[in-house]
């Protein structure tokens, strides 16, 4: 594999489902898991299936339906969360294992009442025991972004000997500045002996609104592998979310990275997930959000209608968003009025349209937004 090449690990069905309320059924989760595979994710975590009768099946239902991507299945580092992985994921044509084990003090005490030397040995066993199964075992350090560095390279060394393929470094509380996480991850390149052996992933959330930007410098420091969800959901404050991932490396083109995602379905998937899960999505929400592409202001207004890229670093449609779209408020500017009047059939030279400009601001200061209705109103 090019070294360039970022692995999409999608947790939508895993982390993303853990949200309350957003539980989603068999049939529902066989759906996204057919739609995450069209849009192009190599790795779909289908859950975690000792948790429950109803996740086991899905995870073995999505690991009899998906044919190219990698099913992996979460554990905890006990002998019973593997069995029932292994036993979830033995028709997959790829499967993984994705065991692990908390990895900073306040988890090993507070957790585990337990010690670092405990935890090393606790997650060598977990990697051993799921090798038994699988041949593709990830570990997880949870709270590795709080976790001291120089144990968790030790841990990150010992779970590579014990035959981890990945190793998943997640800033679980999302803790970490963006800077702080590149200086972790180049710590662990420089300093365990077998990290070439193993992919390092990422998986961040979004705390303090930095897990976009932290999974970028730890891809630039040396990741591999981003673990993210679909329109960012997750546990509190969410997960990194899959689209700005795929279009930063994507508009960054300069980074130097590429992924197998086909951006064409991001918006596609972004609505199935919603709706199955009865989440909406923020409508400030980059690249999905229904505000990701509307114009509002008049000088916006104005320099998109003479040039797209004025205002958009994307196009809508690569993303799979039908269009862009002008909004009509009272912040708009008499060239956006002229151009929607137009769409509608209406020409008017321009002390006619001052007139009706003005009647428009007053309509607008109402009503807040303007649509077709009200404008064929204004000039009816
Ligand atoms: O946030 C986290 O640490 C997790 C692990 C279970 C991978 O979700
Ligand atoms: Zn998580």
């Amino acid at each position: 594999m090019s070294n360039n090449r970022i692995q999409i690990f999608d947790t939508t069905l895993r982390d993303g489902e853990q949200v309350p309320g957003c539980q989603l059924n068999k049939e529902e989760k066989i759906e996204v898991a057919k739609q995450l595979e069209l849009l192009g994710v190599d790795i779909i975590e289908a859950g975690f299936p000792i948790s429950s009768p109803g996740d086991f099946d899905a995870v073995k239902a999505i690991a009899d339906t998906v044919k190219e991507a990698t099913v992996c299945g979460l554990t905890r580092s006990k002998k019973e969360d593997i069995d029932a992985a292994a036993a979830a994921l033995k028709s997959a044509k790829r499967p993984r294992i994705h065991t692990g084990i908390g990895a900073s003090d306040v988890h090993i005490k507070h957790k585990f009442n337990s010690t670092r030397e405990k935890i090393v040995e606790q997650g060598v066993w977990a990697v051993k025991y799921a090798k038994s199964f699988v041949e593709d075992v990830e570990f997880f350090a949870e709270d590795a972004g709080r976790a001291d560095l120089e144990f968790l390279a030790k841990l990150t060394e010992a779970v590579i000997d014990a035959g981890a393929t990945v190793v998943n470094l997640p800033d679980t509380t999302g803790y970490l500045l963006p800077h702080q996480m590149h200086q972790r991850i180049s710590y662990l390149y420089e300093n365990v002996k077998n990290i070439h052996k193993a992919t390092i992933s990422m998986h961040n959330h979004n705390d303090l609104g930095l897990a976009t930007a932290n999974t970028i410098a730890g891809i630039e420091a040396g990741a591999r592998q981003v673990e993210v969800t679909i329109n960012g959901i997750g546990e509190r404050a969410g997960n990194t979310s899959l689209e700005e991932i795929a279009m930063i490396l994507n508009v960054h083109k300069d980074l130097g990275f590429v992924t197998g995602i086909n951006p064409k379905y991001l918006y596609p998937t972004s609505l199935l997930v919603s709706n199955l899960m009865g989440m909406p999505v923020q409508a400030n929400k980059a690249i999905v959000g229904a505000n990701a592409f509307a114009h509002s202001s008049g000088i916006h207004q104005d320099g998109f209608l003479k040039h797209a890229q004025n205002y958009e670093i994307m196009n809508p449609e690569d993303v799979g968003v039908p269009s862009s779209a002008i909004v009509l408020t009272s912040r708009s500017g008499r060239a956006a009025l002229r151009h929607r009047l137009s769409l509608l059939g209406f020409d008017f030279e321009k002390p006619e349209l001052d007139k009706i400009y003005t009647r428009f601001l007053i309509m607008a200061d109402e009503r807040k937004m303007i649509h077709d209705e009200d404008l064929k109103e204004l000039v009816g």
